[in-house]
């Protein structure tokens, strides 16, 4: 980029060392940059001037990051701008947010986030302005969002896969879009117009099942009081999805290997044999291989329903897929919720990253919809993203049945280290913030001073833990 054609940058800061080294890493980076010392000689500026992004201090005298904002808006409502915010001055982040602001960086940043942030900032510039900030998102299927090269190897199984009438049997960890897939490739193929018949395996209580699968016939059994059709006789010509196929008995097995294998069932109570066109598309979260070895699982039926294996990866190992559909998701609840969110800042994306996400994507899409209800501002900020993901991670924890051991435990130890690992993770979510590590934790301030103080984290001596902040 040369000359005319390099962006323009504005940074407003009254501290001095700040202003010059933020000038000379983005001169360095190749933009035009002009400096104002404080926000009154900003507004001038802006008042001759136009440029492609404005980065301000929040905190100044006279006129400070919000008065500048709220400036460059008054003479172009589609000026970039990005504050800079020391810790103490959060709530006023979420204020200018709320005015408009592009991004804010907390003090303080590395070098590479603020450049990331800044590089981010001004490709917004570039796409279509009212289409939103967040990245392209191609919908495969109709349903399926990610662009990783372990998804677009799916994408191509599913395609290829779709046209024939093999089965299939899908694995992979819980919330990775098992089902999803499945309606995938039903919706492509010749049988799209026949019916996608789910059978939960593990939800069908084990006297239910075979009448839920086969159907019955008047007096089979009390209570039959008419003749009833089954689940495969509603799925004929179409595709039965066999979720959680791990957890069928093995009775339940033997039976449904019969289907499976001459595509005959016949009705509990009844001898008519009826014959079904049906394919099988099975899921599963277990090993289902090691079911087979453990004598779980039959040998034959598993063949039968593997002819295709197709392995969803999990979310982690997805390169590139969480920003996306981060913002897939982002923008249907924001819709849903009748929000104007559009954005997810550079620092909460940083807490999704480092989010191993056991729960996939089901549970990013949960932690999504919870964030949009509880922002208030036009951008999801690391708070509330911050709050789901640490809700999560506790109901985890609490749901998680307790292992005492033979040797039994010490509760006093456990809680201690339970206690230990929630406070410094909010206080490193919150950036040293006492105050908003108190509100992430839901106690109050006295509470978490006196539980630093028990834990250690040694307040002003700055040789453990976490100084400063209020
Ligand atoms: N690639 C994707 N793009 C968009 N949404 C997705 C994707 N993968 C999963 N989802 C969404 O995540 C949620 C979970 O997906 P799905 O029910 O298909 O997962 P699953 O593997 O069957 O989960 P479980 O093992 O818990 O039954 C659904 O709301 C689904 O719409
Ligand atoms: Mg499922």
């Amino acid at each position: 980029m040369s000359g005319e054609d390099k962006f323009k940058i504005l940074i407003v800061d009254d501290e001095e060392s700040m202003r010059e080294f933020l000038e000379i890493m983005l001169v360095q980076e190749g933009y035009r940059v002009t400096v104002a010392h404080d926000g009154e000689q900003a507004c001038h500026i802006l008042d001759r001037e136009s440029f492609d992004l404005i980065i301000t201090d929040i905190r100044m005298r006279n006129i400070n990051g919000i008065g500048v904002l709220k400036k460059a808006k008054d003479v172009d409502p589609g000026a970039t701008v990005v504050l800079i915010s020391a810790f103490a001055s959060a709530e006023t982040a979420v204020e200018a947010m709320k005015e408009g602001a592009y991004d804010y960086i907390p003090k303080p940043f590395k070098v590479l986030d603020f450049k990331r942030v800044i590089r981010d900032a001004l490709g917004s510039r570039t796409g279509p302005k009212e289409k939103g900030v967040g990245p392209k998102i191609d919908l495969h299927f109709g349903s399926l969002v990610g662009e990783s090269p372990q998804m677009r190897k799916i994408y191509d199984l599913v395609e290829r896969v779709s046209q024939t009438r093999t089965n299939i049997l899908i694995s992979g960890e819980s919330g990775t879009g098992k089902e999803l897939v499945a309606r995938a490739i039903h919706s492509l193929s010749e049988r799209r117009d026949k019916p996608f018949v789910v059978i939960n395996c593990g939800g069908i209580p084990e006297s239910l099942i075979e009448s839920e699968l086969f159907g019955y016939r008047k007096g089979a059994f009390t209570g039959a009081l008419i003749d009833k059709e089954g689940l495969f006789d509603t799925a004929h010509g179409g595709t039965v999805f066999l979720d959680e196929v791990g957890e069928l008995s093995l009775v339940i097995q033997v039976k449904l290997l019969r289907v499976v294998q001459d595509r005959t069932f016949t009705a509990v109570g009844g001898t008519q044999v009826k014959t079904v066109d049906v394919r099988f598309i099975s899921a599963t979260n277990r090993d289902l291989e090691r079911e087979v070895i453990d004598n779980n699982f039959r040998e034959d039926l598993y063949f039968r329903l593997n002819v295709i294996p197709i392995n969803i990866p999990p979310l982690r190992d997805r390169e590139g897929d969480l920003p996306l559909l981060a913002h897939y998701f982002l923008e249907k609840f924001s819709m849903e919720m009748g929000k104007d969110i559009r954005k997810i800042s550079t620092y909460a994306m940083d807490i999704l990253n480092n989010y191993s996400f056991p729960g996939n994507v089901r549970e990013l899409e949960n932690i999504v919809e919870r964030s949009v209800a509880l922002e208030r501002s036009k951008i999801v900020l690391p708070d509330s993203l911050a709050l789901s993901c640490l809700r999560e991670r506790g109901l985890e924890r609490i749901n998680r049945t307790p292992d005492l051991g033979p040797e039994g435990i010490r509760l006093d130890e456990v809680m201690w280290e339970i206690e230990r690992d929630y406070i410094s993770r909010a206080m490193e979510i919150a950036r040293g913030s006492k105050r908003r590590a108190a509100e992430l934790l839901g106690i109050n301030l006295r509470s978490l001073r006196y539980r630093l103080e028990k834990a250690g984290f040694v307040e002003n001596d700055g040789s453990k833990g976490y100084v400063g902040g209020t």
